[in-house]
């Protein structure tokens, strides 16, 4: 993946040498009890997961890499484009953060989703990113540290960090399990989750959608969700090939069960149902990924016969991901396939 990333203009190792560099790296307070034996798995070729440096130190550093893989067209940037297509998606379904709201990301990793929120919306209060990795969590605040003096001034990629980052007194990282984030009811405007679910058991994307829902405020509570979708063509052909998915399997033990339930009638958007959001919409964000928003409604409305209003086909865009050939190594895994 390094030389993949290299050769789409993503500098890692000269990144990840900086990174390193700006420790000493230690890890915060935090309560080992929380983290759910599912978690603890080897993920994207780390034996250790997301519980160890290397993984939260390169996180952000393979986010950019796979932001270039997905549009290859605009080199190191292809990001910007890749996480500004679902902003777009979430736009076009009505996506609206109130002024003094409070938007909460869950699996906000070292954060590159929870400073694109904050950017995006500067009216909103309060921007909250949990995650269960105390490394991430600990790599997020180091960058916010670093992050140029100024409010609102943005260090451009690459000078000194592969992502945005901006100083923003309004985010908080927290350690916390989005199954059980001990916010309060109603206490959070928007819910985001960005590329989370297809690291999860789906018996555990219905509780996290169980807790969205509480932290929802009712009436006008969002919820932001984007992902894979193994429904497009592109990862329908990728899936089809044994040898390659079996090769991504070994690095994303969850992904192989999350395409099946995402495809499934019992999927995603069902189970938001189930668990009392309406106005479901989703939409196509790029050739691979889906959009989609729900709303919390008001206290004492029962949305759950409510028909899900589903704009993938009519919102289809192009694939422009890298041929799967042109992006992977003979005979070895990418760490990350997002
Ligand atoms: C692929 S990353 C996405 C990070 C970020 N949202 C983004 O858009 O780049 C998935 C994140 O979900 C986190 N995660 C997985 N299960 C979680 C849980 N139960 N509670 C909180 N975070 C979780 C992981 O630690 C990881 O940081």
């Amino acid at each position: 993946m390094v030389q993949t990333a290299e050769s789409n203009g993503v500098a890692w190792r000269e990144q990840l040498a900086w990174i390193k560099e700006q420790g000493p790296w230690t890890l915060d307070e935090h309560d080992e009890k929380i983290i759910p034996d599912y978690y603890r798995q080897p993920f994207h070729a780390y034996e250790d997961g997301n519980l160890c440096w290397e993984s939260a130190w390169e996180g952000e550093i393979a986010s950019r890499a796979v932001g270039a893989r997905n549009y290859p067209k605009y080199g190191a940037e292809g990001e910007d484009a890749f996480r500004g297509a679902f902003d777009e998606a979430l736009a076009s379904l009505g996506a609206k953060c109130p002024p003094g709201g409070t938007i909460v990301d869950l699996g906000c990793g070292s954060g590159i989703s929870t400073r694109r929120l904050a950017a995006a919306h500067p009216q909103a209060a309060r921007i909250l990113g949990l995650d269960l990795s105390p490394h991430f969590l600990a790599v997020g605040r180091r960058l916010l540290e670093l992050a140029p003096e100024a409010e609102g001034v943005v260090a451009p990629v690459g000078q000194p960090w592969v992502q945005p980052l901006g100083r923003d007194r309004r985010i908080e990282l927290r350690h916390a399990d989005a199954a059980r984030t001990c916010l309060a009811d109603g206490e959070a405007d928007v819910v985001c989750l960005s590329l989370v679910i297809h690291e999860l058991p789906p018996e555990v994307t219905r509780q996290v959608a169980a807790e969205a829902f509480r932290i929802l405020r009712p009436g006008t509570g969002q919820l932001w969700l984007t992902e894979m979708d193994f429904a497009t063509d592109g990862f329908t052909k990728l899936r089809a090939n044994p040898v390659l998915f079996s090769l991504i399997r070994s690095t994303e033990p969850y992904l192989d069960v999350y395409a099946d339930y995402q495809t499934s009638e019992q999927g995603p958007a069902h189970d938001l149902r189930e668990v009392g959001f309406g106005a479901i919409k989703l939409a196509a964000a790029t050739g691979r990924h889906f959009a989609l928003l729900a709303t919390r409604p008001d206290r004492g409305v029962d949305a759950r016969a409510e028909t899900i209003d589903d704009r993938r086909a009519e919102t289809a865009k192009a694939d422009s991901h890298l041929k799967t050939w042109e992006a992977k190594a003979e005979g070895r895994a990418e760490r990350y396939i997002r």
